[in-house]
């Protein structure tokens, strides 16, 4: 079966190679705490800018929130006097919360995520016995997208394509020549993300991945989280197709989908959880907002205990 959704990808790429007006802007942000790297993408000739994967700051042994991370990027929205469009996740992270809420209250913008949070939510209000009033339809979001779904950031072009593997729900977003590729792939000396949580699947990131590079070789490539790598020190986090394809350690070509499987199983099985999962879950997928406060006005993160 043709996929269009990648065509049109790989021709919206081509057309933003073309012409430089259709290339966006991009800042990176990295939280050294979560390893993670937050974006912020615009459009020069709008002034439009969307927010990729946003960190609040949280500090597991006191259960205290903070916006030092998030407020880096309130500052650089303000001083390039961008207009906020979208707040965009690329999953449901399990290693750091998400700004959004916060970011949506103070620069406004649509929050958005893909279809398959829903699959996520369901999985995961089980685990923490959520409750009737968590709602599983992700309705806690302004926007799901669907694979080969379309949007803009001001005069730029947005494609979103649908990865899973890491989780059912990872999107990347293709914006002008650039994707933002989230927990799929990572710089090609470290290699790709974990396939062990729950809904996690080996063979279909193989696949996930796999079809992202086969976008055009010069497809700028942005990262969620790297953690620097056996002889390099600096931290890094754009790379290429044509880069990925050639150096990539999990899945350069060559790499047969049973050698991946079998390498990222082994793997995996060798990892602890993050730090954060259990708090951040809980978290993102209610799009970023703490659960409800109980009666005495203070919420309350669960830890499930021998259940994950
Ligand atoms: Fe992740």
């Amino acid at each position: 079966m043709a996929d269009t959704a990648l065509a049109a990808a790989a021709e919206q790429i081509e057309r933003a190679r073309a012409e430089k007006s259709k290339r966006p802007t991009i800042a990176g942000f990295f939280d050294e705490a979560t390893n993670t790297i937050s974006y912020v993408v615009h459009d020069p000739a709008t002034r439009e800018a969307a927010v990729i994967d946003s960190v609040l700051d949280y500090e597991a042994a006191s259960g205290r929130t903070s916006n030092g991370s998030a407020d880096r990027i309130v500052e650089y929205i303000e001083q390039n006097g961008l207009s906020v469009t979208w707040l965009i996740e690329t999953h449901a992270h399990a290693d750091h919360l998400s700004a959004a809420p916060y970011l949506q209250d103070k620069l406004g913008g649509k929050l958005a995520i893909g279809r398959e949070i829903i699959r996520v939510q369901d999985v995961f209000g089980k685990i923490f016995n959520a409750g009737s009033d968590f709602e599983r339809d992700g309705s806690q979001f302004d926007r799901l997208f669907d694979d080969g779904d379309t949007f803009a950031i001001g005069e730029l072009e947005g494609i979103a394509l649908h990865v899973p593997g890491h989780t059912p729900a990872d999107m990347a977003f293709i914006v002008g020549d650039a994707a933002f590729v989230g927990d799929t792939i990572f710089m090609p000396d470290f290699g790709t993300a974990r396939t062990d949580f729950p809904g996690g699947d080996a063979a279909q990131l193989f696949r996930s991945i796999r079809r992202l590079l086969e976008l055009p070789r010069e497809t700028r490539i942005f990262l969620c989280h790297d953690y620097k790598a056996p002889g390099r020190d600096d931290y890094a986090w754009e790379t290429t197709v044509g880069q990925q394809r050639d150096e990539n350690v999990h899945v350069k070509d060559g790499t047969t989908e049973e050698e991946f499987v079998a390498m990222r199983t082994e793997r995996d099985s060798t990892l602890a959880m993050p730090k954060l999962i259990l708090p951040s879950v809980q978290v993102n997928i209610r799009g970023g907002r703490l659960p409800d406060p109980e009666e005495n006005g203070v919420s309350y993160i669960k830890i499930p205990v021998n259940a994950v």
